[in-house]
């Protein structure tokens, strides 16, 4: 896939506010045990009253520009993948485009579920390779704890809030993004959903828009699709399983990710987990996973890295990167 394209900046904006699985224990009929055992999460951020999917956005956003030593005004497109945008209309990224100042950038939001970030990345690279743009701001945000029914401890459990976001630049040589696969089920979309305005199955909601899920169901599609999407792109982008450095999946559920990983064959050292501290950040979550594994230096130059997620829709979505962080120090 010839393609142009570098990832130069990165960073996350993840709200103060910890609900613990102690303090969910009161909330609801769960325990801090049954939690941790069957998801491996035991804390989550939440957003403030005054905190919202593009204030995040902005944050992370902000964050990736200082590391890509860009100013706003250089933008040509912002990008935000989110579920749980500020509001209907219009889209998180306007508002993240007028607070950060970049003043000729265009604006869209994607809604793909927790795939959603690496269908905007994805999205980004093809308007660098095709020319159009230069600079692109790619984020990853979701505030999904606004839609959370606090008495289903099916859902209430799992989710958190956060932002994640890379900048991805024309920089005149061959991409980091080596191959990428996007796929869409809509026959699954009753498994994992928020109710509309007017939604054709619930119609409008009377006690509020709040997730609804069927927790098994995504599991068992979970596990098949994050394996399959994984070996897929990594076999169009002409390498083997054992050439990946890192595999950064959707952190939704600990079993999942590691059935994933066993049946990719992928070992446990070459897994990034950081769900523990944050649950299921929806669309932010490979945006902060990517951030924290730069940031922990988990990934150097040359590293080929998996970035894999599943969500509503149903959606999925896979990306191969050759990671090349030097290009940040590039003066634009
Ligand atoms: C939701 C999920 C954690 C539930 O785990 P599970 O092992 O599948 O659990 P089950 O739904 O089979 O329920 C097992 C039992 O635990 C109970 N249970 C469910 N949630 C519970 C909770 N928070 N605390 C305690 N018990 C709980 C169920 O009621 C059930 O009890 P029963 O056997 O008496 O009927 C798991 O299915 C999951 O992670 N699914 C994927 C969800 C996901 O990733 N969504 C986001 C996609 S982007």
């Amino acid at each position: 896939m010839a393609a142009y394209g570098l990832i130069t900046g990165w960073g996350k904006y993840l709200p103060r506010r910890v609900l613990t699985n102690e303090e969910l224990e009161k909330m609801v009929d769960t325990s801090d045990e049954w939690i941790a055992s069957r998801t491996g999460i035991r804390e989550r951020r939440i957003v403030a009253d005054d905190e919202t999917v593009s204030t995040m956005a902005v944050e992370a956003g902000k964050r990736a520009l200082e590391v890509a030593h860009l100013a706003p005004s250089s933008l040509d497109l912002i990008i935000v993948g989110t579920n749980s945008p500020d509001r209907l209309v219009p889209g998180s990224a306007f508002l993240v485009q007028h607070a950060i100042g970049a003043t000729k950038a265009a604006a869209f939001d994607i809604a793909a579920g927790c795939s959603s970030f690496i269908h905007a990345l994805a999205t980004a690279y093809q308007f660098i390779s095709s020319g159009a743009y230069e600079n692109i701001l790619v984020v990853g945000s979701d505030a999904v704890s606004r839609y959370i029914n606090w008495e289903d401890r099916g859902t209430c459990i799992l989710f958190g809030d956060g932002a994640g976001a890379v900048v991805v630049q024309a920089k005149g040589v061959a991409s980091d993004m080596l191959q990428f696969l996007l796929g869409s089920d809509g026959g699954g979309a009753d498994l994992l959903y928020v109710p509309g305005v007017c939604d054709r199955t619930t119609g409008t909601p009377p006690n509020g828009h709040h997730v609804i899920m069927e927790g098994r169901e995504v599991f068992k599609f979970a596990v098949t699709t994050m394996a399959e999407a994984s070996r897929q792109v990594v076999k169009d982008a002409g390498l083997q399983i054992s050439d990946i450095d890192l595999f950064i999946p959707h952190q939704a559920n600990d079993r999942i990710i590691q059935a994933a990983a066993r049946s990719l064959g992928i070992p446990s050292e070459k897994v990034f987990v950081n769900l523990e501290h944050y649950g299921n950040l929806s669309a932010a979550s490979p945006a902060v996973a990517l951030c924290e594994a730069v940031e922990q230096g988990r990934l150097k130059a040359g590293d080929l890295v998996i970035l894999v997620a599943f969500g509503a829709g149903l959606s999925w979505a896979a990306m191969v990167l050759r990671w090349q962080p030097l290009a940040s120090k590039e003066k634009v």
